[in-house]
């Protein structure tokens, strides 16, 4: 199974979430072709936008969640509560959270064991800046990151892992290349790949390398932003990935 999907990061009302959810809804997706599809609004949406998609084959994450069930953490919102919304994905770990908000190695760990215990799916997110990856350090760098992540999880076959090279994601980003990539994939798919649910790609994913990008061995899903931040183009990724397992 190939997991493709998308966070739309902040971005997003309520109304372009249900528009968006009804176009999934009337695509008529199905998990049969080979391709598991979520969507990850922002946490005012996962509501309207789980409801809409509720008995589809979308399946509908958060952006980030606490570890803590409840408590004195304003601003947070739980693993209890974005699963009440209905979130069956909770993403941890991205760049822009761990550049912007503090996220550590250690909180990722600690919302692996929160989301695990909860029957979420984790999906931790790592990846090496410029620098690292020109200095030819990046896979002990993500190595590191992901082992962190995993410290004391005994059971990590529902986590989701994704690759996002910081240096390739947003506007930005330079897209990578085949070669940029394959060693790394390489050492994940021989460290993890056995281990884990999937392990996926993310950063400047487009029309035009998605196919590509899903050719390099162990690459197992795609995790896209800007390509996918319209049904259409969300379609559009779902439809190319398929097209590769035919
Ligand atoms: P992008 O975002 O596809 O817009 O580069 C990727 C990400 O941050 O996950």
């Amino acid at each position: 199974m190939l997991w493709v999907g998308t966070s739309w990061k902040m971005n997003g009302t309520r109304a372009f979430a249900r528009e968006y959810a009804h176009e999934l809804a009337e695509a008529g997706i199905s998990s049969a072709d080979g391709v598991q599809p979520f969507v990850i609004p922002s946490f005012t949406a996962i509501d309207a936008v789980a409801d809409i998609l509720d008995g589809s084959d979308v399946i509908v994450g958060a952006q980030n969640a606490h570890w803590e069930n409840s408590g004195a953490w304003t601003g947070e919102v739980s693993m209890l509560q974005a699963k009440d919304a209905g979130a069956t994905i909770i993403e941890m770990g991205h760049s822009e959270r761990r550049q912007y908000f503090g996220e550590t190695d250690q909180t990722v760990n600690a919302k692996v064991k929160a989301a695990l215990a909860h029957d979420l799916i984790p999906l931790v997110c790592f990846g090496e800046s410029a620098e690292v990856f020109e200095s030819d350090k990046s896979i002990d760098f993500i190595v590191g990151q992901i082992d962190a992540a995993l410290e004391g999880v005994e059971d990590t076959s529902r986590v989701l892992l994704a690759y996002e090279p910081i240096w390739a994601i947003g506007e930005n980003g330079r897209p990578p290349r085949r070669e940029d990539l394959v060693a790394a994939f390489d050492v994940l798919n021989e460290r993890y790949g056995s281990r884990v649910e999937a392990i996926l790609y993310g950063g400047s994913v487009n029309f035009d390398n998605n196919q590509e990008l899903l050719g390099i061995p162990g690459v197992g899903g795609l995790f896209i932003g800007r390509s996918a931040w319209t049904g259409k183009g969300y379609l559009t990724n779902l439809r190319l990935a398929a097209q590769t397992l035919q």
